[in-house]
């Protein structure tokens, strides 16, 4: 064991070796003083408590309690969401125009897929404009506030890997038109990852390798940043909770919200119909009458391929990952500690050799460990699942060619705008693909689901390069 003067880092090493992970300090003889420093700095930070525990369940490997034991959840489907949507939007105005909605964006993860350096959320992703998600996102908050005469406040979780970059994309756009007193940026918790041996992993020789503790942390986030009195100070009930990755997300979609307070849910989740069994998404579906979310890498092939009676797919309701909290409810989550449960995932860690070498290799040498959001839902007392229309609400930003890339994300904004420009009369020829030929946006300070568009009366000749409309 190494040996410190100071009491207080003694007891973080003797910490550190009680719970066998004293190979942590095996180049502690050629770091400086500072690195040493930093090195117990970064271990006193770690639940040695926890991660003794998720050694001992990575050591128990995966096991699936609920093989064969899921079936299809409660949703309003389209066809029943037909002569009731209006109701409920003037349900989910009302609450946006008292105040009492609020938006959560998570923004922590690392976008390892899209082989962007740098937050995802400053990925240039509109046709026309090049305007980035971040600033999409803004937009169309600013746009659905000032609709009802209030300014949404904005929650921001990024993560210690983003957020510096984060919070300088937002100061040098100048929030993007965004009161700064009404965006709070709050930053995840990180975890560590462990290698085959249940050991942690050095990422450098003073630096732990440690991952953000997924999605599910900004419930235990909100809490301890201060996030969640700020709301409740504000007098929000309503917590609209999106992804950074979709360009398509009607955030703050007043008729979800109609449907959520109407059936008094705590946690409410948007669904779309899965494209084939296999297709990488979440699905909803009840175990012992209990709504649960299954993430794509846990779900076992007998139940991804179930099928009904009449051949169509059992397990169909797609996780789209826009849900509603209610602030209430995450104050309860966080009442007596966090308690989602951690999920596993192999993956190929940067490491050192025994000689301080860096090493990075396709095998899948580490476990990393993460929470989602959506095992918070077995504990709402009541849910909503509503259906939507993909092809209006759902695209997001995940890999770097091929499905859900930059490329299909860019298709389906101007599939959106040019369907929104037709509807409202406008006449504008498609190819074979159905796509104008020429690229198309539309500023959500114009139109956020195709409204206004026809009172304009925009002169469009055919003959444009390009069509922004602002
Ligand atoms: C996610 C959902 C999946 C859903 C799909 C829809 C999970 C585990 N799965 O898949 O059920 O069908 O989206 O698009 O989320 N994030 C953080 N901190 C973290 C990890 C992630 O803030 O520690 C954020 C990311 O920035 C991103 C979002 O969570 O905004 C989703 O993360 P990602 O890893 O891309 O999830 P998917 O596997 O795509």
């Amino acid at each position: 064991m190494i040996y410190c003067e100071d009491p207080e880092l003694q007891a973080i090493i003797e910490r550190v070796y009680k719970h066998e992970q004293g190979h942590i300090f095996r180049f502690w003889d050629h770091l400086d003083e500072q690195q040493q420093t930093d090195l117990l700095a970064q271990a006193d930070l770690i639940d040695f408590s926890l991660l003794s525990r998720l050694i001992e369940q990575a050591a128990a490997g995966k096991e699936d309690k609920h093989e064969g034991r899921l079936e299809p959840p409660e949703v309003i489907t389209l066809a029943q969401r037909e002569g009731n949507d209006d109701e409920a939007r003037q349900i989910g105005e009302a609450a946006l125009a008292a105040g009492d909605v609020a938006a959560v964006l998570v923004a922590g993860g690392q976008g390892t897929r899209l082989g962007f350096d740098g937050p995802k959320g400053m990925y240039p992703v509109t046709p026309v404009m090049q305007k980035s998600l971040f600033q999409l996102h803004a937009e169309k908050l600013l746009a659905i506030g000032d609709n009802f005469g209030v300014q949404i406040p904005w929650y921001i979780m990024t993560s210690i890997t983003n957020n510096k970059q984060t919070i300088r994309c937002f100061q040098q756009n100048d929030h993007f038109g965004y009161d700064h007193e009404n965006i709070f940026m709050f930053i995840q918790e990180m975890i560590p990852a462990i290698d085959r041996q249940g050991k942690m992993i050095l990422d450098e020789p003073d630096h732990i390798f440690m991952n953000p503790n997924g999605h599910g942390g900004t419930i235990k986030a909100l809490s301890e940043s201060g996030a969640l009195n700020d709301m409740k100070e504000r007098g929000v009930d309503h917590i609209f909770y999106f992804q950074v990755d979709n360009v398509l997300t009607r955030i703050c979609d007043p008729i979800y919200l109609g449907y959520h307070i109407l059936g008094d849910s705590e946690m409410s989740c948007k669904v779309v119909h899965k494209k084939y069994p296999e297709e990488k998404i979440g699905v909803l579906c009840l175990i012992e009458g209990k709504l649960h979310l299954i993430e794509y890498s846990d779900l076992n092939e007998k139940d991804m391929f179930a099928t009904n009676k009449d051949g169509s797919m059992k397990l169909w309701a797609g996780n789209i990952a826009t849900h509603i909290f209610d602030r209430k409810f995450i104050e309860r989550e966080n009442q007596g500690g966090f308690k989602l449960p951690y999920h596993l995932a192999e993956k190929s860690i940067q490491h050192l050799d025994n000689k301080g070498q860096k090493v990075q290799s396709d095998e899948k040498n580490g476990i990393k460990f993460e929470t989602f959001v959506f095992d918070a839902l077995v504990d709402a007392k009541k849910t909503v699942c509503l259906e939507i229309e993909r092809e209006k609400e759902f695209s997001p930003l995940k890999n770097s060619e091929g499905e859900n890339s930059p490329e299909t994300t860019k298709r389906d904004l101007i599939k959106n705008y040019t369907r929104w420009l037709k509807e409202a009369g406008y006449n504008i020829s498609l190819n074979k693909e159905g796509m104008p030929g020429i690229d198309i946006e539309i500023s959500p300070f114009v139109s956020l689901a195709g409204e206004n568009l026809k009172e304009l009366d925009l002169k469009i000749t055919g003959k444009e390069k390009s069509l922004y409309i602002d």
